[in-house]
């Protein structure tokens, strides 16, 4: 039933990315919205980019506002100084922490870190007996305990060797003309306070091709398996369990790609993206989730509230969410992604022909 204010991201122009959120606009919002129950914030993001989380804490704190950090991506940041600060470092609430993603427990298992105060522990108890199952996975369980002992124990050295092993592939790649990797000196706002360098961005622009081309490249000619890719970008993830063979490995296929497409001409192909505004809430998800619905093709749904999430995943940020008018804009992004090859997905229907949206008599209400 929560009705969610989205905060723009601030967005990359050069790498056509999003980053976090910066106090300042998280300041307007509340200043906007003095109800505001929570502050939500995603950090750090999947590119491993920080916003200034402790400034966000200490303003919504200021308020009476806990802050509950989505941080999937950053199970490891706590155990090496020179990652960004985790989330209980910095001071929030609630962290969901994905010890799965990067932590080496077993799919499926996961922390929700809890500090006592704005937050109440035994109300997240009961909230999560009511959400999930009585009968605990004990095989999850004790991977989660296997892995926290883990990262307690030997995290700071496995970020240490991981740390070491990105300074060899940003090296490697610093050498090679037409590629740009996202780094130090990228950072130049309190949106992009630090940044993890074991995730390495690159963007293959320069080269006048896509991401999800290298993605294919580096597949079926490599056997090297990226994080993920965009329009403009690969994104890399070196860990503790990578080596100097797998850089070099990594660096001599990409030193084949910018031969081979080096003459391509960076301007035969512009990527340049525009990130479509965030579309208007015409009702709450929860009550465009329960209307009626209709279907109609997904050209003809501007102006019409959706039912149905759209995102491209990975990244997996919403185009729309269940409840948001879908714009004309929306749709030209939509078909720029699925042209450029990109995962579009998040409708009923997998060939994104039509679309669920909540019918013309009930949205007029
Ligand atoms: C930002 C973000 N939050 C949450 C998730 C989901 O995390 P989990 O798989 O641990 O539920 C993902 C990716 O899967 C993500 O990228």
């Amino acid at each position: 039933g929560a009705h969610p204010i989205f905060i723009h991201p601030e967005f990359d122009e050069t790498f056509g990315i999003a980053h976090g959120i910066t106090p300042s606009a998280v300041e307007r919002a509340l200043a906007l919205h003095p109800d505001t129950k929570a502050v939500l914030v995603i950090n750090p993001t999947y590119f491993g980019v920080a916003g200034d989380l402790e400034s966000i804490v200490k303003l919504s704190h200021s308020k009476g506002i806990p802050v509950l950090v989505d941080e999937a991506h950053g199970v490891h940041i706590a155990f090496h100084e020179d990652m960004p600060l985790s989330a209980m470092q910095a001071g929030a609430d609630l962290a969901a922490t994905s010890v799965h993603k990067l932590g080496g427990s077993l799919t499926g298992s996961s922390v929700l870190n809890v500090r006592r105060g704005l937050v109440s522990p035994d109300k997240v108890q009961a909230v999560l007996s009511m959400l999930t199952t009585t009968s605990t996975s004990y095989l999850l369980l004790a991977s989660l305990d296997c892995a926290r002992r883990h990262l307690a124990i030997n995290g700071e050295a496995m970020n240490r060797r991981a740390l070491e092993l990105a300074t060899r592939m940003r090296f490697g790649l610093a050498k090679l003309p037409y590629l740009a990797v996202f780094g130090e000196s990228d950072l130049h706002s309190s949106a992009t306070f630090a940044f993890d360098p074991t995730k390495v961005l690159v963007s293959v622009k320069g080269l006048g091709i896509s991401g999800h081309l290298v993605e294919e490249f580096l597949r079926e000619e490599h056997r090297i398996e990226v994080e993920l890719s965009d329009l403009n970008n690969i994104l890399v993830i070196i860990t503790s369990g990578d080596s100097e063979e797998t850089i070099d490995a990594f660096l001599h296929a990409m030193s084949l790609l910018v031969a081979r497409y080096q003459n391509n001409g960076a301007e035969t192909t512009d990527h340049s993206i525009v990130l479509p505004d965030i579309p208007a809430l015409a009702l709450s998800p929860r009550d465009a989730f329960y209307e009626e619905t209709e279907t109609i093709p997904l050209v003809d749904a501007v102006g019409r509230i959706s039912a149905e999430f759209m995102m491209v995943y990975p990244p997996g940020i919403p185009i729309f969410i269940p409840g948001e008018m879908i714009t004309a804009d929306n749709l030209a992004y939509i078909k720029e992604n699925i042209e450029a090859g990109l995962p579009v997905q998040g409708l009923e229907d997998h060939s994104l022909e039509t679309i669920k949206v909540i019918q013309q008599s009930n949205a007029i209400r």
